[in-house]
């Protein structure tokens, strides 16, 4: 289990991810990446893109402008309904966010509340300051877009975009017409977003700047149904926590089948175990620390009709957090982008016209970085990072035995042939334990080791990371069995 401070201490002094700016003292909300966090990073964005892009051969990546026009964030309600709750203190002047002060006093979530619920709960449960003691002020409605002022007279007004999503939806008639014209059509973007968060806390948890990976699905609602093959996942248990029991520190195992009877079309329970797959199978996060957590009506967000979060367990947060979400759009945005712009946003599909809807798999990237950190976080005498071999930033290490008697320039000899089909890294400073501590913290699941033994051909050592077990592999055989343990085609000799 990891607290808070094991997690950043890790990830500061291995190279992944600390507050940016720190010569000036930081700058709330804003991280930087380091060597290895970029690795880690894009592995997981790599992993992503290959898990839900790989769902339909009629989906797609685009990349888009991360600055608006405020009409077409108008158009999406953002400029209207962008909105956190604040709450100000009195005395010293310090802003919290209205239901993170509930949620420090009553240890729950506290989603959707207005503001006079959130004054009337604060005055009975006598809510004060946590900085000052002070006696906080009325709540009120802060918005949480970037400005900005776009051209040399600043009358263009815009905004950092708060969601990648909108990028999509501005493009998705020009994709449809430029590609096969059919429904279901995806169109994915891996990208940064900015919200002007009221109080930005927890690492990588509520930052102002942040990447998402986000897949819109656009579909025709009377024929999606028949496009998924529902059948094939019927049986598949999902873990649920429904709206009613979301405070709840654990979750269901229903199968997909009963969540169709509990009302959610089947596409959506489709896509819900596709995103649980990703979780489970692939990042092998365990199944009692994942889960998802519907939204209830007042909850959701205003563009939603269906929504769960997506939620992982992290000891270093205190619990479950989100770190994703399905979500169903409708046709919220298209709509709203048809009214803004006077462009029709329909679309024909064999006999049908209409303007289509949308499925969001929404993915916060440094969050789901950050759940990794946590969750392959393993302290024993020394920190091991049991990272899953597909997103390792290092997958191979490569060393010599010793700095003398010729092992360097055989193990350098040997890294150069490897470095051709894998990622490895090579490294000869200091001694063996300490080369072995330091790949353990970055997670490397493999290391490998040129000894006196190799150079009488007797092959090299091939350590494994989490059981420490070493066992001797021919040269002429390594690259392919670190291929075949690393694609998961086998496993480790016991
Ligand atoms: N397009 C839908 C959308 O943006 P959201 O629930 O507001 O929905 C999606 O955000 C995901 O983005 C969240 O589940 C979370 O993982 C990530 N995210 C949102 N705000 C964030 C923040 N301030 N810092 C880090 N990640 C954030």
């Amino acid at each position: 289990m990891a607290s808070y401070e094991d997690v950043m201490s890790l990830s500061v002094r291995r190279g992944f991810l600390w507050p940016a700016v720190d010569l000036y003292g930081g700058f709330a909300g804003f991280y930087d990446y380091g060597h290895n966090g970029v690795l880690l990073r894009r592995r997981w964005e790599d992993r992503w893109i290959e898990t839900f892009l790989g769902l339909s051969d009629n989906y797609y990546l685009i990349d888009t402008t991360t600055i608006l026009p405020e009409a077409a964030l108008k158009a999406s309600g953002h400029v209207d309904h962008f909105t956190d709750i604040l709450v100000t203190c009195t005395r010293c002047g310090e802003s919290y966010r209205g239901d993170q002060l509930l949620e420090a006093a009553t240890h729950e979530e506290q989603e959707g509340l207005t503001t006079e619920e959130i004054d009337a709960r604060i005055q009975e449960l006598k809510i004060r300051c946590p900085n000052c003691k002070g006696v906080l002020g009325p709540s009120r409605e802060f918005h949480m877009m970037f400005p900005l002022e776009v051209g040399p007279t600043g009358k263009d007004r815009a905004y950092l975009r708060p969601e990648t999503a909108q990028g999509v939806f501005l493009n998705f008639k020009r994709e449809f017409e430029a590609l096969r014209r059919r429904l279901p059509m995806g169109l994915a973007i891996v990208g940064r977003a900015y919200r002007n968060e009221i109080s930005p806390r927890q690492g990588a948890y509520r930052m102002r700047e942040f990447i998402q990976a986000e897949l819109q699905i656009f579909f025709d609602p009377a024929t999606f149904g028949d496009a998924v093959p529902f059948q094939d996942i019927a049986s598949v248990p999902v873990r649920v926590a429904w709206a009613s029991e979301k405070h709840a520190p654990t979750a269901h195992d229903a199968p997909a089948k009963d969540l169709v009877g509990h009302g959610l079309p089947p596409w959506y329970v489709y896509h819900l175990v596709q995103v649980q797959r990703f979780y489970l199978d692939l990042l092998r996060i365990p199944r009692d620390a994942f889960r998802f957590a519907e939204l209830d009506e007042k909850e959701r967000a205003f563009y939603n009709k269906i929504h769960f979060d997506i939620q992982v367990r992290q000891e270093s947060l205190g619990g479950f957090k989100e770190v994703g979400g399905v979500h169903y759009r409708t046709d919220h945005d298209l709509r709203g982008h048809e009214a803004g712009s006077h462009a029709k946003q329909s679309v024909t599909f064999g006999t049908s016209k209409l303007v289509p809807h949308v499925l969001e798999l929404s993915f916060g990237v440094d969050r789901n970085v950050w759940a990794l950190l946590d969750l392959s976080y393993a302290k024993g005498e020394r920190v091991v990072l049991r990272l899953p071999v597909q997103v390792a930033p290092v997958p191979v290490a490569v060393f010599p035995l010793v700095n003398k008697d010729g092992l360097p320039e055989r193990a350098e000899a040997l890294y150069a042939g490897l470095r051709k089909r894998i990622a490895a890294f090579y490294d000869d400073s200091g001694s063996i334990g300490r080369r072995y501590a330091r790949m353990d913290e970055i997670g490397t699941p493999f290391s490998v080791t040129v000894d006196h033994e190799t150079l009488e051909g007797k092959g090299v050592t091939l350590r494994e990371r989490d059981s420490q077990k070493q066992i001797r592999v021919k040269e002429g055989d390594l690259a392919t069995t670190l291929n075949q343990l690393l694609s998961g085609e086998a496993t480790f000799p016991a």
